[in-house]
């Protein structure tokens, strides 16, 4: 088990201007080429240099100039190639098909190695790769487990290392796992950027309602005690189309830099699932950005630049060619005030009317989350004083007449260290999180949308206020709906969703086989992972 995030898809190839249906400048997709990291798609198959044979005649027939220009689309992928060498690079571009050489699609998720190389996900209760294409699957558990038969024990570590349960409510502990993550947890490929989770973060995110130390697990050092390795979960209930589990959220998998490629992730995973099992949970939900046997669903990142000189600055946003600073900053300008009437911060007095209809809203989608009423409180209204610290950021709108909470929406703090920049030490992120709508139950489809995009822009809005520089969202929930005409640009990041000893058949992840967000794939991922 593992969690999120590929760097939750920060880097610089990571903010794309979105594709919009304004007239043509040098800031539409056409011409807003990046000066080297970013992606992007223009245009039709048959319009890209002759690289109209089809996916599989490009595969085995594109000429080197062809195979060049391509990857000028693509530069991530392209990024990724300049490690190869000559062979190797034709060897990774013949694996790939057209439409993914176009859209922006790198090798990792194409290195995905067949199922004997996975050692240790090919022992574990997950689907096979080769199960797909057998038709539907019937959703189910995959092992039934007897908790009689779970061991006791955790196993054995490589000598001089030791098992730790963290006790989070230790501020002392908690800051163990602060400096662990700090320092070792996940940065974008070319180590520009990490995450850095602050402590009230990891409060938050650790000690949801149902909590239990024993599912915090660590590694240390035998003789310095000094903590190398974790792994979390918190428990919760998610329902997968009509069947609801228990189940455990996992996070927060993290080897120290100086012990990667020893094995310890496997074991981690084990004793995480072992601690669970004895606990009676015999189901987790996890996501990553690379390719485990096999994901329920793939999902992109989306970025909404709200201080695009300072993303410019630190090497996140690219300049596309031919515009300027002016240009790109206008671009991004965001009206000073929101536009939803009665929109407010939401206060504990909401949560019966939040959950009401965010009950009813999540349960349109295929994989959802079944927030109690502990959780919505835990998870949505903010406990931290200062909008410095301040973790989740959760509005309502209110109607001034019936008084009814008739929308909500919210999105949580996440910032980065930037790793080498004399200017910027860290890029303050927004993420998306859990939204809501009266309006998605009218049979109007467009006054669903209408009402979505002043909803998601007044996010923006409140956002660039609390100083955020950039607003993070993915291709799940409703978002294709709103993505690209609120100026998102396609990252580089995928994120895959994994449910652990159980199948599900595919739920969809809001994008196409393009990778570009798609309407008609929505209604699939319900769950916000951390
Ligand atoms: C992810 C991380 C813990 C893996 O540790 P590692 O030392 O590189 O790998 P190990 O030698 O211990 O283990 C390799 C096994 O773990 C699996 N693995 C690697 N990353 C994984 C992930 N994110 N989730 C689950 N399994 C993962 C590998 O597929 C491999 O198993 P396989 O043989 O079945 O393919 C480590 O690279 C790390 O801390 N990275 C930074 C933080 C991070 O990215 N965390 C995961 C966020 S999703």
């Amino acid at each position: 088990m593992s969690d999120s995030k590929d760097v939750k898809g920060k880097g610089p190839s990571s903010n794309e201007p979105a594709q919009t249906n304004e007239t043509p400048t040098d800031e539409t997709p056409a011409a807003a080429e990046p000066s080297s990291k970013k992606h992007k798609l223009f245009g039709s198959k048959k319009e890209q240099d002759g690289a109209d044979e089809g996916a599989s005649g490009t595969k085995n027939k594109m000429s080197e100039k062809a195979a060049e220009m391509l990857l000028e689309k693509n530069p991530a992928l392209k990024n990724e190639m300049a490690g190869l060498d000559r062979e190797q690079a034709a060897a990774a571009l013949r694996k790939m098909g057209l439409e993914e050489l176009l859209t922006g699609l790198s090798l990792k998720g194409k290195n995905q190695k067949d199922m004997a190389s996975y050692k240790f996900w090919q022992t574990q209760p997950v689907p096979h790769f080769n199960e797909k294409g057998k038709g539907e699957v019937a959703d189910g558990p995959i092992k039934i487990i007897d908790p009689e038969r779970v061991s006791r024990e955790p196993d054995a570590l490589i000598e001089g290392f030791e098992w730790a349960t963290l006790d989070l409510s230790d501020e002392k502990e908690l800051s163990e796992l602060w400096d662990l993550l700090t320092n070792h947890y996940v940065e974008d490929d070319n180590a520009m950027f990490r995450l850095r989770y602050s402590q009230e973060f990891l409060h938050w995110a650790l000690m949801s309602p149902g909590w239990k130390k024993e599912w915090h697990v660590g590694v240390r050092a035998t003789k310095s005690r000094k903590l190398v390795a974790s792994i979390c979960g918190v428990p919760t209930e998610i329902r997968v189309r009509d069947q609801k589990l228990k189940v455990i959220e996992i996070n927060f998998l993290c080897v120290h830099k100086k012990l990667r490629s020893k094995r310890l992730a496997p074991v981690l995973i084990k004793e995480v699932t072992r601690r669970c099992y004895l606990n009676g949970i015999y189901q987790a939900v996890y996501t990553a950005g690379v390719i485990l046997p096999t994901p329920v669903s793939s999902c992109r990142y989306y970025h909404r630049a709200l201080d695009w000189l300072k993303l410019y600055e630190v090497g996140f946003s690219p300049m596309p060619t031919g515009s300027t600073k002016a240009r790109q900053i206008a671009r991004n300008q965001l009206p000073s005030a929101t536009s939803t009437p009665g929109l407010r911060p939401m206060e504990a007095k909401d949560i019966d009317a939040v959950r009401d209809l965010l009950d009813r809203y999540l349960q349109r989608f295929q994989l959802n989350q079944a927030f109690s009423r502990e959780e919505i409180q835990h998870w949505l209204v903010n406990q931290v004083p200062t909008e410095a610290e301040q973790v989740v950021f959760s509005y309502v709108a209110e109607d001034s007449e019936t008084h009814k909470i008739t929308d909500f929406v919210s999105f949580y703090s996440l910032e980065s260290t930037v790793i080498q920049n004399a200017k910027h030490k860290g890029v303050r992120t927004a993420y998306m999180y859990y939204y809501a709508t009266e309006t998605a139950f009218n049979a109007d489809e467009k006054a669903y949308k209408e009402r979505l995009l002043m909803l998601i822009n007044d996010a923006l809005i409140l956002a660039k206020k609390a100083r955020f520089d950039v607003f993070n969202a993915l291709t799940i929930h409703d978002n294709p709906l709103f993505l690209e005409q609120l100026k998102f640009g396609a990252g580089d990041g995928q994120l895959h969703y994994y449910l652990y000893n159980y199948r599900a058949s595919p739920v969809p992840g809001g994008v196409n086989e393009r990778n570009l967000p798609d309407e008609s794939k929505t209604g699939g991922v319900g769950i916000v992972m951390l």
